[in-house]
């Protein structure tokens, strides 16, 4: 299956990256979750005392870094796992992922790395399905309720959880939307196993074309 792609979008807490590591390990393809790059990034940028609203270094800095996301996230060779999901980082990571030469670095990363997968690839971010892969095998637009999203943030509050929302959907650079022949999910309610189930059907419909 090289070269297919499955592409996922979604607000904070719609369940992305658990569905899209799910899936990806039943079909047995490899799994990018953009979201975690635009943290080692931010980790990066903390560490050196780069302010992350100076966008000539910040852009400096993400065209240079070497990142790895799996089997760990790990940035310039150090393991970031674990500080890419601190308070700090949440806080700090939308200015980063704003900028738009960050993003240019990021997604032409993005590229290379699904262009050098034997198998399959599952991507999931913000702008996987508008901006990275528009011509993606399928798109999918992942959804859930307010309170649910907040609940799955370990109970954020959902006026926080809203605030990201506007922010990551009225940025100028690549805003979160829906992009055209994006299938919508909405995920309240529903397990993990519902959701990748159906997002196996849309795959077998779309193949089956
Ligand atoms: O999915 P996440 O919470 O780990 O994403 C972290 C931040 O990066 C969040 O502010 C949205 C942003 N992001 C982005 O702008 N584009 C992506 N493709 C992935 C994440």
């Amino acid at each position: 299956m090289s070269g297919a792609i499955i592409a996922i979008d979604g607000p904070a807490g719609s369940g992305k990256s658990t569905v899209a590591r799910t899936l990806a390990d039943a079909l047995g393809w490899s799994f990018l979750d953009t979201g975690a790059m635009y943290r080692a990034v931010t980790v990066e940028a903390l560490s050196r005392g780069v302010d992350v609203n100076d966008a000539g270094a910040l852009a400096q800095l993400a065209t240079s870094v070497v990142l790895t996301t799996t089997p760990r996230v790990t940035v310039n060779g150090r393991d970031v796992e674990d500080e890419i999901r601190t308070e700090t980082i949440n806080r700090a990571v939308s200015a980063v992922a704003a900028n738009a030469d960050v993003r240019r670095a990021m997604v032409r990363r993005q590229r290379e790395w699904a262009a050098a997968q034997s198998a399959g690839t599952v991507v999931e971010g913000r702008d996987i399905t508008t901006v990275v892969f528009p011509h993606a095998t399928l798109k999918i637009y992942l959804t859930a309720s307010l309170e649910e999203r907040s609940r799955r943030r370990g109970d954020e509050d959902p006026a926080s959880v809203a605030r990201r929302d506007e922010v990551d959907s009225t940025r100028e650079t690549s805003p979160l939307r829906r992009a055209e022949g994006a299938t919508v999910i909405d995920t309240t309610g529903r397990t993990v196993e519902e959701v990748v189930g159906e997002i196996i059907e849309c795959l077998n419909t779309q193949r089956s074309r």
